[in-house]
């Protein structure tokens, strides 16, 4: 892989770190991060790490008015004998880029990205937790910088990366989550950004969480926005269900996001010889297969929390408890075996790892 020329500027102070004990999600940012600039005409240009620091930007710049952004999220674990494994980076940067095409951003040098990534995390390697359920977690992102009110596609852009030790997403960790159905709000439509990772997707579906929260759920069950009935996600998970014997997850359509453990989790199954299939599914089908006793688990997949298992299901006033409420074996498993890939603790057989 060729090595990106960054200029690097350490920081003269180390920040005080949190304690790794008590990790909480993407509330603590190490001591350097990574920026490289694009301007039209000029191409990617001033690759450098600099000490973690605001940015400046201009008021006018098109990121504030009209959302050209894009972001992603992968992790780093440190094993027992000090490597850091990533987990399949280069889907990262591929998803990356099909984002900003969506969102008519230039295409990033995904080698040179990556490359930017692994000098960033080597610099600040001593942040990498090593704890149960730990890691670092990687945000890189683009922001359009031209300073224009005019609607189109601006001319400059940034694109930098964060870094930020993390424990669990939920603060339930591993055991399940209640989750509320949403019937009023939808997240993304046909057509729509619904499988970019933008940051408006994000913003559309927090009224629905809030009201959600209030009414003591984690979060919500999407569904379509055309028929209100085909479900799309969970918060900001991929979802998958097991029933009767058969996990199905809702089928790629435009409006999901293409999830990189989704993926591995489809490919794990596949590989365990557990029946998957990818296919539109109903919240009407989850409910009578919840009434015929054979919805056996349900969980969301998504980085942050790796596997997110849900236990109960609010739907029109009914409370549907999934496997008692109790964490199932299938998603304890799933859980273990892709956690262990990740941290290097369990042998690798696809070759995820880096
Ligand atoms: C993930 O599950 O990894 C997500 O994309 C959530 C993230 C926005 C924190």
């Amino acid at each position: 892989m060729k090595e990106l020329k960054i200029d690097v500027t350490l920081s003269t102070e180390k920040k005080q770190k949190p304690s790794f004990d008590n990790l909480e999600f993407g509330k603590s940012f190490t001591d350097h991060m990574f920026v490289w600039n694009y301007t039209e005409g000029k191409g990617w240009h001033d690759a450098r790490i600099i000490p973690y620091q605001p940015i400046t930007l201009d008021p006018a710049a098109t990121v504030f008015h009209y959302g050209q952004t894009v972001f992603e999220g992968l992790k780093a674990y440190l094993t027992k004998d000090e490597q850091i494994l990533l987990f399949r980076p280069d889907e990262n940067m591929k998803r990356f880029n099909r984002s900003n095409d969506r969102l008519c951003m230039p295409e990033l040098d995904e080698e040179g990205a990556l490359s930017a990534l692994k000098q960033l995390i080597q610099i600040d390697r001593e942040w990498i937790p090593s704890g149960e359920g730990t890691s670092l977690y990687i945000r890189p992102f683009m922001i359009a910088t031209e300073a224009f009110l005019g609607v189109h596609p601006a001319n400059s852009y940034q694109f930098m990366i964060i870094l930020s030790p993390v424990g669990a997403y939920y603060k339930e960790g591993i055991n399940p989550v209640k989750i509320a159905v949403e019937s009023e709000y939808v997240r993304a439509v046909a057509g729509g950004t619904g499988n970019a990772k933008t940051a408006g997707n994000y913003a559309a579906s927090l009224k629905a969480s809030e009201i959600a929260s209030e009414n003591g759920y984690s979060q919500v069950l999407w569904l379509d926005g055309r028929e209100n009935q085909y479900i799309e996600e969970v918060g900001s998970m991929n979802v998958f269900f097991k029933i009767n014997g058969e996990v199905i997850t809702p089928e790629l359509n435009g409006s999901i996001l293409e999830g990189i453990t989704r993926k591995s989790i489809i490919e794990l199954l596949n590989y365990m010889n557990i029946p998957v299939v990818e296919r539109r599914i109903s919240i009407h089908e989850i409910e009578q297969a919840y009434r015929d006793g054979v919805l056996e688990e349900a969980f969301g997949t998504g980085t942050a929390a790796v596997i997110s298992p849900i236990g109960e299901f609010l739907w029109k006033n009914e409370k549907m408890a999934v496997n008692n409420g109790e964490i199932g074996p299938l998603s304890q498993k799933l859980y273990d075996t892709l956690t262990g890939i990740q941290n290097g603790t369990k042998e690798d057989p696809f070759g995820w790892s880096v």
